[in-house]
C-alpha cells in the first residue's frame, strides 16, 4: 500500500481571490497551478490547510466526517495569517463538488478519502514581509487512503520535551506550514536519538500535543487533555473522542497537565495515552522517555478504553453506529 497522503486523485476544485473577489471554483487538472517564484506564501508562509475524511457506507453512500469543523477552523486559520475571507458555504461547496465528482474512488473503510483544503498567498511581492497577501488560492485535493493501522496496533514511544516549543506560542490553533516545519527538527533528533516516534511538547512543563496530534491521558474513568488554548491545534478528532467519553459515562478534564503529573499517573497499571487525529484517529501510546528515562503507560500495551473509544468512533464513521450529534453529512 502506497503511503498515506503520496496517491492523489487527477483533478482538484480550485477558487482564486484577486482584486478583492473570488472567482467561481473550477475543476481543474490537480497538478495545474503556476506561482511565480515571488509568491507570498513561499517567502512569508502564508499558507494553511486543513484534513477531513469522507467514508464509504456499506449502502454505497458517501459521508463527509464534520465537515462544518474543519471549514471553520479553516476560516479562523486563514484570518489568523491574514489570507483573503471566504464564506464556510464557498468551501463547503468545493469540497462536496470534488468528493461527488470522486464518490467511486471513495475506499471501502478501514480506508478513506482524505481532503486537503489548502489556502495559500499568491501575490508575487517579495516586499511585502511586513503586508498581508492581495491575492490567493484555495483548492481541494483528495487523496484515498488505506488502513492506518494494517501493520498491526503497534504502541508509539512519545519524547517528552519541556525546553522547546513546537511553534510560537499564539500559533499552535493556525494550521499553518510554518508550524510543522518548526517542529521538524526536534522529531528528527528524538526519532535519531532516543528512537522515539513523535515528540510531546510540554513547553515548561505544560503537556500540549505531539507534531501532528492531540494527546489524551486516561486514568481509569477519567479522560484528560490540556483545555483549548491558542497554544496547540483544536482538533475536531479531540473534540469527537471527548464527546463520544462523555457519552459513555467518562469523565472528561479539559484543564492544564504537567509532565510531573503526567509521569505520575503513567505509572500506574491501569493508565493509558493516546494520540487522537484525523489519519490515526486514535492511536495507542505506550512509552513516556524523559530525562533518558523510559516510562511504560499503564503496562505498556494498546489500552482498552483506548480500543474502545476508536472502535465507537470508527462506527459512527463508517456507518455501523447511530450517528446521534448529527457527525455526518451525506452527498
Ligand atoms: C498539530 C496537530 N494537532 C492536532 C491534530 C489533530 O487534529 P484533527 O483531529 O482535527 O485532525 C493535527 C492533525 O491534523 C495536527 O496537525
Amino acid at each position: 500500500m502506497a503511503a498515506f497522503g503520496t496517491v492523489f486523485m487527477p483533478q482538484m476544485t480550485l477558487a482564486t481571490f484577486e482584486n478583492s473577489n473570488w472567482s467561481s471554483p473550477e475543476l481543474v487538472s490537480s497538478d495545474s497551478i503556476q506561482l511565480h517564484p515571488g509568491a507570498h506564501v513561499l517567502h512569508y508562509a502564508s499558507t494553511c490547510f486543513e484534513g477531513l475524511k469522507a467514508f464509504r457506507h456499506e449502502n454505497g453512500s458517501i459521508n463527509l466526517f464534520r465537515m462544518d469543523r474543519n471549514i471553520e477552523r479553516m476560516q479562523q486559520s486563514s484570518q489568523l495569517l491574514s489570507l483573503p475571507a471566504f464564506d464556510a458555504s464557498f468551501l463547503q461547496k468545493m469540497i462536496t463538488d470534488v468528493v461527488k465528482h470522486f464518490h467511486n474512488d471513495v475506499p471501502k473503510p478501514p480506508g478513506s478519502m482524505y481532503i486537503r483544503p489548502t489556502h495559500i498567498g499568491t501575490e508575487s511581492a517579495i516586499g511585502k514581509a511586513a503586508s498581508p497577501t492581495s491575492s490567493s488560492m484555495l483548492y481541494v485535493l483528495l487523496s484515498p487512503v488505506g488502513d492506518y493501522f494494517a501493520s498491526g496496533d503497534q504502541t508509539l514511544r512519545l519524547l517528552l520535551e519541556e525546553d522547546g516549543s513546537r511553534c510560537a506560542a499564539h500559533m499552535g490553533m493556525v494550521k499553518s506550514g510554518g508550524n510543522y516545519a518548526s517542529a521538524l527538527q526536534p522529531i528528527l533528533q528524538a526519532r535519531a536519538s532516543v528512537n522515539a516516534d513523535q515528540v510531546l511538547f510540554c513547553p515548561n512543563g505544560d503537556v500540549q500535543e505531539t507534531g501532528a496530534a492531540n494527546f489524551l491521558l486516561i486514568d481509569g474513568n477519567e479522560i484528560i487533555t490540556k483545555a483549548l488554548d491558542s497554544s496547540f491545534l483544536h482538533g475536531v478528532t479531540r473534540d469527537s473522542i471527548l464527546t463520544i467519553a462523555r457519552d459513555m459515562g467518562m469523565t472528561v478534564s479539559e484543564r492544564e497537565l504537567s509532565v510531573d503529573e503526567l509521569l505520575e499517573r503513567a505509572a500506574k497499571p491501569e493508565s493509558e495515552a493516546a494520540l487522537s487525529g484525523t489519519a490515526a484517529v486514535l492511536a495507542p501510546v505506550g512509552t513516556l522517555i524523559h530525562k533518558g528515562k523510559e516510562i511504560p503507560v499503564g503496562d505498556a500495551s494498546p489500552g482498552k478504553t483506548t480500543l474502545k473509544l476508536r472502535k465507537a468512533l470508527n462506527d459512527i464513521q463508517w456507518g455501523k453506529a447511530e450517528d446521534k450529534h448529527g457527525w455526518l453529512t451525506q452527498i
